[in-house]
């Protein structure tokens, strides 16, 4: 059971004050009745609650697979850039997040969900969730980078980085890597290069515990994720 305007609000419909009055004015109809009191307590999963004559239907979690494209922010609201959330069209609840941050010019996975015990379980730097990315690195990446990745790095904090796994995919002028790191420190990957005298030029996160990036999502594209995924995850 919960407020007839929180449910409503909780929807995005609208804000809590706007649907005060919108309810007060006879918009909003329970069961077929008018509702005129935005305090009564409603049952949404039983009840047909509509909004000027359309159906609201609840849901209480929502969770969607993004393939962040670079130029996007990893928030919820800015005043200037667009956000990951901007571009999930088909949104229903108002209260979805990001699960942790990609840089604005970071692409690949990210979770977008509001359920907040999920998110905690996956960021919680106790559970150590493995984080698997694709990079392209200027200069070649060497047998010695990743022995000192494997055995963790300076990058200015005071501790060094766990043991993370460098997979050389080619070295050359540019060199092409998967890296598996089970922190989330901030610009940890760009900074794990920094610390070997290297710079990363592009960074796409391809996985995140169990969660593998869907391939056929094109940057900027986005899915809800499956039933599968959620009981992986879960
Ligand atoms: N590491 C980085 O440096 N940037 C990201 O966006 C993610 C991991």
């Amino acid at each position: 059971m919960m407020r007839l305007d929180k449910f409503l609000s909780e929807m995005g419909v609208g804000t809590r004050s706007e649907l005060k009055k919108a309810i007060r004015a006879g918009a909003v109809q329970i069961d077929g009745r008018t509702a005129l009191r935005p305090e009564e307590k409603v049952e949404p999963e039983q009840q047909e609650i509509t909004y000027q004559g359309k159906q609201i239907g609840y849901v209480q979690y929502e969770y969607y697979m993004l393939n962040k494209p670079a130029g996007v922010i990893s928030a919820t609201e800015d005043a200037a850039a667009r956000t990951v959330l901007d571009l999930i069209g088909t949104k229903k609840r108002k209260d979805l997040f990001p699960v942790g941050r990609l840089d604005k010019d970071t692409e690949g996975l990210l979770l977008i969900t509001n359920d907040g015990d999920l998110a905690h379980r996956l960021l919680s730097p106790k559970k150590h969730v493995d984080k698997v990315y694709f990079a392209r690195i200027a200069g070649r990446v060497t047998e010695e980078d990743k022995e000192a990745f494997a055995l963790g790095v300076d990058i200015g904090d005071e501790k060094l980085t766990l043991p993370a796994k460098l997979q050389i995919l080619c070295s050359d002028e540019v060199s092409e890597i998967e890296l598996t790191i089970r922190e989330g420190r901030f610009h940890q990957v760009k900074r794990m290069f920094e610390a070997v005298g290297k710079e990363v030029i592009y960074l796409k996160r391809l996985s995140m515990g169990q969660l593998v990036l869907d391939d056929s999502l094109a940057a900027g594209a986005y899915r809800e994720l499956t039933k599968e995924e959620l009981n992986l995850l879960c």
